[in-house]
C-alpha cells in the first residue's frame, strides 16, 4: 500500500533503533562495491557497460538461458486521469470495485454502501491477481479463474462524507463494509468472442472478508496459548484475513494471500507488562489507522492482546472449492508478507518465497519438507504445513546465506524467549533479528523464474537508511526509488541454503547523477521506473515490474518490461501507466502469455482527495461515481504474445 505510511511506528527493528552491527552487518560493510563487483566478475564471468555516470550494469556473459527480447513500442511517461498502454494493444476494465458477483448481488450505490451489499460485491483496492486456468467450455471458449485480493479500503475516497474527521465521522455499520470490501475475489472469467469478461453467478465465484469467513490456523503455530483469544479458546480458528496484499498461485492451483500491514487494522493498549508488549512492538501493533477497535473488542488490544498474533500469515485457499475452509499456514512465519510465489526444486519440494513489506526488514523462503505430486490434489494439500523458513543474509562477497529459523538452534533457544517452533514463528521478525538477517530496503514481491534458477526481489525504497546503514546489498542512503535484487540459485536448485546475488539495477532517474540509478544504457527517458513493488515472470520467462511510488518522481506508477539477459540486461520499457493516485498492482499472465491481468489499485486517492472530490474519476468518468479500483486485462490487437 502506498498511503498508508508506518511513519509513527518507525523504527520497529531493533538492530537498527540501537545502531548495533551484527556479524552480518560488518560482513557485508567491510568490502567495498568495488570489491563486491570485481568479485562477481570472477565468479560468473560478468562484465560491466555503460558510462560513467553510475550506470553500470553487469551484463553476464553466457551463464542464462537466453530470453527472446520485448518489442513493443514504449509509452511516455506522464499523469494524468486515465490509463495509457503501448501502442497496438487494448487495455479494457474487466471489474471494478462494486460490480456483481453473483445472481442476487445488489446494484453498486455508492451513496449508500452496505457490508452486506459489499459482501456480494467486488471488493476494494485490488492487489494480487493469480490465474488459474480451467477446461474450455462445451462451445470451445477459454476458461480461468482469477483469484484476487482486496488489500485495504481508502476510506477518504471511497466512504462519502469522512474524509474531514475520519475517526469521528465513522460508525460501526461503516466498520463493517471496511471489513467487508478486505480480503479476496474468486472470480470465473470466460473469453467471449474474443474478450475476457467475468462470468457472474459462476459457482466458483467466492467473496472472501475481514470478519465473515472462517480460517483455520494450521502447522507449528496452530494451538499455541499466544493465538488463543475469547471468540477462539483453541487458537485454531480466525474470523478472516485482512491486509492481502500480493500472494501467489501454488503449483497445485491453490491461492495464497499474503497478510500484510495488520498492524494498522489494531488500536488500544496493552496491559501492564504483557508478554506480547515486546513481539507486538516488533510489528507496529497496534498503529491505529482504522477504527474497527472502537466497535468490535478483537481489534482492541487491550481487550484481546493475542488478536494481532492471528495475522500476518500466508492464507492458502482452494479456489475449486467456494465452501472450503482456508488455512493460515503458520509454519511460513508472521511477519508482513508482501507476497508467496512458488516454485518446484529439481528434487521435488516447493520454495516459496516472501518479502517483509518494512524498511530494516528481511527476505525468506520457505522449503517444503515433502514433494509436490503432479496431479494429486490430496498428496499436494498441507504440504505448506511442514518444512523449514529460512531468513536472508546478503554477504558483500555475493554470497546469500538462507539461515534456518528452526527452533532449538542458534540464538533460538529458551535463553531468547523462544519456547517452541510456535514462539519462532509467532515472533518471526525477531527470530530474523537474532540471526543476523541482512536489513533491506523493504522487500516486496520476490519471484522465482523457474526458467533460469533466478530469483527477482523487489525492494521499494528506505529513504530512512543513513550512510553509515548502506551495505553492499542496500547500497543508497536515502534510497527513495528502491532497487532490484536477483538471487542465483546455484544450477537452478531453489532449495539451496547458499544462493549468489547481484544487483540487478538501482532505480530513479539516471539522468540526475545524485540519484546513483544504474540502469543499462538503452534505457530511454521513459524505460526507467521507481519504486519497485510487484513482478511477474510472463510464459517466455522475461520480467515485468509494476510500481507503487514512481509518481513521487512526477509521473504515473505503471507497468515495465525489464530485460534481464543478454546485452540489453537491465534495460526497462514503459509499457502501461496507471491513472493519477493509482498505483499498479497483480501483472499476472495466462498461460499461453497472451492475455496480461493488470490491478489499478486506489486510483483518484492523492493529497487531499475526498470522495467528494477525488483527483480522477477512473474509470467510469461519471459525476456520481468515485473512482473505482479495478482489474484490467490487456490483449495485442490482432492476438499474440503480450511484449511480442
Ligand atoms: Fe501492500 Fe507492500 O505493499
Ligand atoms: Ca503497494
Ligand atoms: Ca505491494
Ligand atoms: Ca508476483
Amino acid at each position: 500500500m502506498a498511503t498508508m505510511d508506518d511513519s509513527e511506528n518507525f523504527p520497529v527493528n531493533p538492530r537498527i533503533a540501537a545502531g548495533a552491527a551484527t556479524m552480518g552487518d560488518m560482513i557485508s560493510q567491510r568490502l567495498s562495491r568495488r570489491g563486491f563487483l570485481g568479485g562477481l566478475g570472477a565468479v560468473s564471468g560478468l562484465a560491466l557497460v555503460g558510462c560513467a555516470t553510475g550506470r553500470e550494469v553487469p551484463v553476464p556473459t553466457g551463464d542464462l538461458q537466453a530470453q527472446p527480447v520485448f518489442r513493443f513500442d514504449e509509452i511516455a511517461r506522464g499523469m494524468d486521469e486515465t490509463h495509457h498502454v503501448a501502442a497496438g494493444y487494448d487495455a479494457d476494465v474487466l471489474i471494478r470495485w462494486g460490480d456483481p458477483l453473483f445472481s442476487d448481488s445488489p446494484a453498486f450505490d455508492p451513496l449508500n454502501q452496505t457490508a452486506a451489499a459489499q459482501r456480494r460485491q467486488f471488493g476494494y483496492n485490488n492487489d494480487f491477481i493469480g490465474y488459474v486456468p480451467l477446461k474450455a467450455d462445451d462451445a470451445g471458449r477459454e476458461r480461468a479463474i482469477l483469484c484476487i485480493n482486496h488489500e485495504y479500503t481508502s476510506t477518504n475516497i471511497m466512504l462519502p462524507g469522512v474524509v474531514a474527521g475520519y475517526p469521528a465521522s465513522m460508525t460501526r455499520a461503516l466498520c463493517e463494509v471496511e471489513m467487508a470490501a478486505h480480503g479476496g475475489t474468486i472470480l470465473e472469467i470466460r473469453k467471449e468472442n474474443g474478450a475476457w469478461k467475468p462470468v457472474v453467478g459462476s459457482p466458483y465465484n467466492r467473496r472472501i472478508t475481514a470478519d465473515t469467513t472462517p480460517m483455520q490456523l494450521t502447522g507449528p503455530a496452530a494451538g499455541s496459548a499466544r493465538l488463543q483469544t475469547a471468540e477462539d479458546p483453541t487458537g485454531t480458528m480466525v474470523s478472516g484475513t485482512m491486509n492481502n496484499c500480493a500472494g501467489g498461485i501454488t503449483p497445485w492451483g491453490t491461492y495464497l494471500m499474503a497478510e500484510e500491514n495488520f498492524n494498522g487494522n489494531f488500536m488500544g493498549e496493552l496491559p501492564e507488562g504483557h508478554r506480547e508488549a515486546e513481539n507486538h512492538k516488533r510489528y507496529g501493533v497496534p498503529s491505529g489507522w482504522y477504527q474497527w477497535g472502537r466497535f468490535f473488542d478483537r481489534y482492541d488490544v487491550s481487550k484481546e492482546p493475542n488478536e494481532p498474533n492471528r495475522f500476518g500469515w500466508i492464507v492458502e485457499v482452494d479456489p475449486m472449492d467456494p465452501n472450503s475452509v482456508p488455512k493460515k499456514r503458520t509454519a511460513l512465519g508472521r511477519v508482513k508478507h508482501e507476497g508467496a510465489e512458488s516454485v518446484v526444486a529439481p528434487d521435488g519440494r516447493v520454495v516459496v518465497y516472501t518479502g517483509d513489506d518494512q524498511r530494516f526488514d528481511y527476505v525468506y523462503k520457505f522449503v517444503t519438507k515433502g514433494k509436490f505430486v503432479a496431479g494429486n490434489k490430496a498428496a499436494n494439500a498441507d504440504l505448506l504445513d511442514e518444512g523449514t523458513l529460512y531468513v536472508a543474509r546478503f554477504d558483500a562477497d555475493g554470497t546469500l546465506a538462507w539461515l534456518p529459523l528452526v527452533y532449538g538452534t542458534g540464538p533460538l533457544t529458551e535463553e531468547n524467549g523462544f519456547a517452541s517452533q510456535a514462539d519462532v514463528l509467532i515472533g518471526t521478525r525477531r527470530a530474523g533479528d537474532l540471526l543476523g538477517a541482512t536489513p533491506m530496503d523493504r522487500p516486496e514481491d520476490v519471484e522465482p523464474n523457474a526458467k533460469t534458477g533466478r530469483v527477482y526481489v523487489m525492494l521499494t525504497n528506505n529513504d530512512r537508511r543513513t550512510e553509515d546503514q548502506v551495505d553492499a546489498a542496500n547500497p543508497r542512503a536515502s534510497n527513495r526509488f528502491g532497487h532490484i535484487i536477483e538471487i542465483i540459485e546455484p544450477e537452478g536448485d531453489f532449495t539451496s541454503e547458499t544462493s549468489r546475488w547481484e544487483i540487478l539495477v538501482k532505480c530513479g532517474d539516471p539522468s540526475i547523477a545524485q540519484v546513483g540509478a544504474t540502469w543499462n544504457p538503452l534505457t530511454t527517458e521513459n524505460g526507467w521506473l521507481a519504486s519497485p513493488d510487484n513482478c511477474a515472470i510472463d510464459p517466455q520467462g522475461r520480467l515485468w515490474i509494476s510500481t507503487d511510488g514512481n509518481d513521487d518522481t512526477g509521473a504515473a506508477d505503471g507497468l515495465w518490461a525489464l530485460e534481464t539477459d543478454g546485452d540489453r540486461r537491465g534495460t526497462g520499457q514503459h509499457f502501461f501507466r496507471c491513472p493519477v493516485g493509482a498505483e499498479m498492482c497483480g501483472p499476472r499472465f495466462n498461460e499461453s502469455g497472451d492475455a496480461l491481468f493488470l490491478a489499478v489499485q486506489h486510483p483518484g486517492d492523492t493529497d487531499g482527495a475526498s470522495f467528494e472530490a477525488p483527483s480522477t474519476r477512473w474509470p467510469d468518468f461519471a459525476e456520481a461515481m468515485p473512482p473505482r479500483p479495478s482489474v484490467m486485462v490487456v490483449t495485442r490487437q490482432g492476438g499474440g504474445p503480450i511484449g511480442g
